[in-house]
């Protein structure tokens, strides 16, 4: 077949003209062939391009501009069927990387009437004026073919179409393999049917959704043959062969997945096929010898054949037999001579109960990891084991090495062992109950007699069992599964959010009877405070440590490890910590759930970002956020938490330890007590009582609390004074150095009989008018050295709310003149007044 060249780098078809002609000839022609344009619309064909308009004829062919590929129409092989394709122009065995018509051939008898048309802003074939193929987009000025092979339609805005996203078996250095546009393009290879026929054949190359950046070959659509592995770092450990010539690039974004690749030297010809037998090649031209040179071909053995072993087998190439199970499993089917059919695969000897979450994991190094892997993206180290143990469905583990995991779920399918040194290796850990490890009885070859007995007898402890376990299991499904925490949800956790419906109700009570506090497994609260480290610590409480811990999606939590030395029951403890976190309220912490488990006992609250009150309002710099209206804002707020513990909650709680540390601020700065009910957690007796545990932070403990151990709402409302004194001025009362060694308290006294009272409100607060005189009165009411001089919450609250409100007039408070710490109980003179120890005092026996 005669073809016509057309040689792009020319301007335009006269000078090819005018090598054959002379001076008058060429006018002759160029005229005849203006003539011929004019009328015909057609064969101004130059820059390997067909211009709107334009047909390419089958006797010509269009070439990229830098020469490398060429366009047109071809019969390949001894096939009388016609194409239109793709194939580089100066390697002479012709190799067509593209084919526009692969299943709707031109027969041998259009072939001379055929033709490529640019016509109304599409492409079309057309063989004897039937139309046999097209690309339609409506709005293309012109098809050109590109050096990359590339064959575009394009207008002055860009390209509108390329045959790049429609590719038939190969793959070109540039082009994409995966999906675009939302998953509506897949650009995947699927072979020829045989070396003449370009039509779909059986093999397809591509990737999968949800299959992360591995490449796949199915058979029939969606049968997987092979997988790539995992991409890292440019290269394919399973097509690492090209390496030193080429790389691979791994793209997600929301719209679009794929790989690419791309070869280093521009003037070295590659290209990447699935041939008609399934078989993937990456080839390169070479120019010496001038013959294509094969770098890679996969599968390349039995082992690469997509789980060809079945499930939770490993393929071993060097072995015999080839397939060969995980330990802890067996094959599925036995057949005579203990052979077993492979492609079935193996079971566990024993089906996983995932009775406990403490799973154990055996390592099966240097392996290729099986197929299908969840991963996730976790900055921790370490926690890839936590996580899968926390649930019965992943089966498998192994670390990505960029520091997240990978879970493999159900059945592990497509193992193979590698040699050691293989960079396609990982290191799997395989889930087994503790029971199944090797070495303990899961050899299934036993004496019949032996068999006999252990039955008989496992009969007889199962019946005993039974009983018993039933009666056990009844009491744990009450109190319902351990769960997650990594999986809690907080916009979807009702239990725990349900608060702000009673908030404003007045009364407050709790109408969530069903309410089940969530009991976390303790492996996930390692996982979710990194193992507790030092970096997640949010602080010290008189209880224990606080963690701030990370939830798979990204919201926190507060953790709060408790000490051990609490000697309550667990049970108690579990009962306690239910009674408290049902109570709710805006301005307390919410209890999300808790964890007794291993002598731990842990509680996990809502996370508060702004930390706590004394974190802005002791800092010289932070306090400037709470500007008078903030600070009225939260003594009203912790008014309204206190009243709802001493007076609405159906548990009347006495806090013992109101002090700044103890106001958390959400992320609106609206203030939040913590640590309620901890006495009652920690197994104090009901109400107002002697205790011989007194806890409490000094500077806030009332006279009463402190020396003899009396606690009542009333010690509350002595520390709400002095945190209302706290509020206005700025200062601590534990810790303020005013003359004479006066506290904070003495201080505000002091000034109170002198009439100078303002002078307490602290200097950066911009209040001109007297406001702050009504609540400094309100505080030094409150820390009134008699119980029954201090006004009840709900009275503060009265007074607070109601400007109209008459006050009386304070009497001295309590550690001022008079009464004192020391002299009061000489027993405890240690006791420094001025001390700036701010320690919570947790433990004081009374003897
Ligand atoms: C190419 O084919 C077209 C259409 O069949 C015909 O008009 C033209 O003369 C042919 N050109 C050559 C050089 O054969
Ligand atoms: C080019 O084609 C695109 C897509 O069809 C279209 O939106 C755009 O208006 C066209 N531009 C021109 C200059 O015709
Ligand atoms: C693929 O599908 C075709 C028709 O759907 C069928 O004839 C052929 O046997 C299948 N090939 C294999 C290997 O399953
Ligand atoms: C691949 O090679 C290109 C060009 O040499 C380079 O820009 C790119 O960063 C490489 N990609 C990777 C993942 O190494
Ligand atoms: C366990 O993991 C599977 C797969 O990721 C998930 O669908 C399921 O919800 C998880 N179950 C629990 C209890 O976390």
């Amino acid at each position: 077949m005669e073809k016509n060249p057309i040689i792009s780098d020319d301007p335009m078809i006269f000078k090819m003209v005018k090598r054959r002609s002379t001076k008058s000839m060429f006018r002759c022609f160029c005229f005849l062939l203006l003539m011929f344009m004019f009328f015909s619309g057609c064969l101004c064909i130059g820059s390997g391009t067909i211009l709107a308009g334009q047909s390419l004829f089958s006797n010509q062919t269009i070439i990229s501009k830098d020469g490398k590929f060429e366009l047109g129409f071809f019969a390949p092989g001894n096939a009388s069927n016609f194409y239109v394709g793709i194939w580089y122009k100066n390697i002479p065995a012709r190799t067509v990387v593209w084919v526009a018509n692969r299943n709707n051939p031109i027969p041998q008898s259009s072939h001379s009437n055929s033709r490529l048309a640019m016509s109304e802003g599409n492409l079309y074939l057309y063989a004897n004026s039937v139309t046999i193929w097209a690309a339609e987009t409506s709005n293309a000025s012109e098809a050109v073919i590109l050096d990359t092979g590339n064959f575009v339609l394009r207008n002055a805005s860009g390209i509108i179409w390329q045959s790049f996203d429609y590719p038939t078996d190969t793959w070109l250095p540039g082009a994409s393999v995966g999906f675009r546009g939302f998953s509506n393009t897949e650009m995947k290879l699927i072979s020829w049917r045989n070396p003449e026929d370009p039509g779909i054949g059986a093999y397809s190359l591509g990737m999968e959704l949800n299959g992360g950046s591995e490449l796949f070959i199915n058979r029939n659509g969606s049968e997987r043959r092979w997988r790539s592995g995992v991409w890292e770092g440019g290269a394919f450990p399973s097509l690492s062969r090209g390496s030193n010539f080429l790389n691979f690039t791994y793209v997600s974004r929301d719209d679009a997945v794929y790989l690419t690749y791309n070869v280093y030297n521009e003037g070295l010809i590659s290209r990447i096929v699935i041939d008609f037998l399934g078989q993937l090649r990456l080839l390169a031209w070479s120019e010496a010898s001038q013959v294509w040179i094969l770098y890679e071909t996969q599968p390349s053995n039995a082992c690469q054949q997509y789980a060809l072993c079945g499930p939770n087998a490993i393929c071993d190439i060097r072995n015999s037999p080839t397939c060969g199970c995980l330990v802890g499993f067996v094959p599925r089917v036995r057949q005579e001579w203990d052979l077993f059919d492979f492609s079935s695969g193996c079971v566990r000897t024993r089906p996983l109960q995932c009775a406990s979450e403490n799973a154990d994991f055996i390592k099966v190094s240097s392996i290729r990891l099986p197929a299908n892997p969840e991963s996730l993206e976790i900055r921790r180290r370490n926690i890839c084991r936590i996580v899968c143990s926390v649930n019965c469905t992943c089966h498998a583990y192994a670390d990505n090495g960029a520091g997240g995991c990978l879970l493999f779920n159900g059945d592990l399918l497509d193992l193979e062992r590698l040699s050691s040194n293989s960079s396609a290796g990982g290191d799997l850990y395989v889930r087994m109950d503790p029971v199944a490890l090797p070495g303990k009885g899961n050899r299934s070859f036993v004496l019949p007699l032996a068999l006999a007995v252990s039955i008989t007898a496992g009969i007889l402890v199962s019946c005993f069992c039974l009983c018993y376990l039933r009666r056990k299991l009844k009491s744990k499904a009450s109190h319902g599964a351990h769960q997650n925490l990594l999986l809690l949800d907080l916009n979807s956790n009702g239990t725990a959010y349900n608060k702000h419906n009673s908030v404003r109700n007045g009364n407050g009570q709790e109408n969530n009877n069903q309410y089940e506090l969530p009991i976390f497994n303790f492996s996930s609260i390692v996982a979710a405070t990194n193992d507790f480290s030092i970096t997640n610590k949010l602080g010290e409480g008189g209880f224990g440590p606080v963690y701030k811990g990370e939830l798979l999606n990204k919201q926190f939590v507060a953790v709060k490890r408790l000490s051990r030395r609490s000697g309550q029951g667990l049970e108690e403890f579990r009962n306690e910590t239910e009674l408290i976190a049902k109570l709710q309220h805006r301005n307390l912490v919410g209890i999300l759930g808790c964890c007794i488990e291993k002598d731990e006992k842990i509680l996990v609250y809502e996370y508060m970002p702004n930390k706590s009150l004394d974190f802005f309002l002791f800092d010289a710099t932070k306090k400037e956020v709470l500007d008078w209206t903030r600070r009225v804002h939260i003594i009203e707020g912790i008014a309204q938490g206190l009243l709802y513990l001493h007076h609405y909650s159906r548990l009347r709680i006495v806090h013992r330890d109101l002090k700044a540390s103890n106001i958390l601020l959400d992320a609106e700065m609206n203030p939040k007590i913590s640590d309620f009910g901890m006495a009652r957690i920690f197994g104090g007796n009901d109400s107002q009582a002697n205790t011989k545990r007194i806890v409490g932070t000094y500077g806030y403990m009332s006279p009463e609390y402190a020396m003899e151990g009396l606690f009542s709402v009333k010690s509350d409302v002595f520390a709400f004074g002095v945190l209302m004194l706290e509020i206005i001025s700025g200062k601590k009362n534990a810790g303020f150095h005013g003359s004479d060694c006066l506290s904070l308290l003495g201080h505000a006294w002091n000034l109170w009989e002198h009439d100078r009272v303002l002078e307490l409100v602290d200097p950066i607060l911009d209040v001109s008018c007297s406001r702050p005189l009504r609540y400094i009165q309100i505080g030094l009411l409150c820390v009134q050295d008699r119980p029954a001089d201090r006004p009840l919450i709900s009275d503060v609250a009265a007074m607070l709310n109601n400007e109209q409100t008459a006050l009386a007039s304070p009497h001295h408070p309590a550690y001022t003149a008079g009464r004192t710490l020391a002299n009061a109980n000489p027993r405890e003179s240690k006791v420094e007044l001025c001390s700036i120890n701010n320690m919570t005092v947790s433990l004081m026996e009374a003897r």
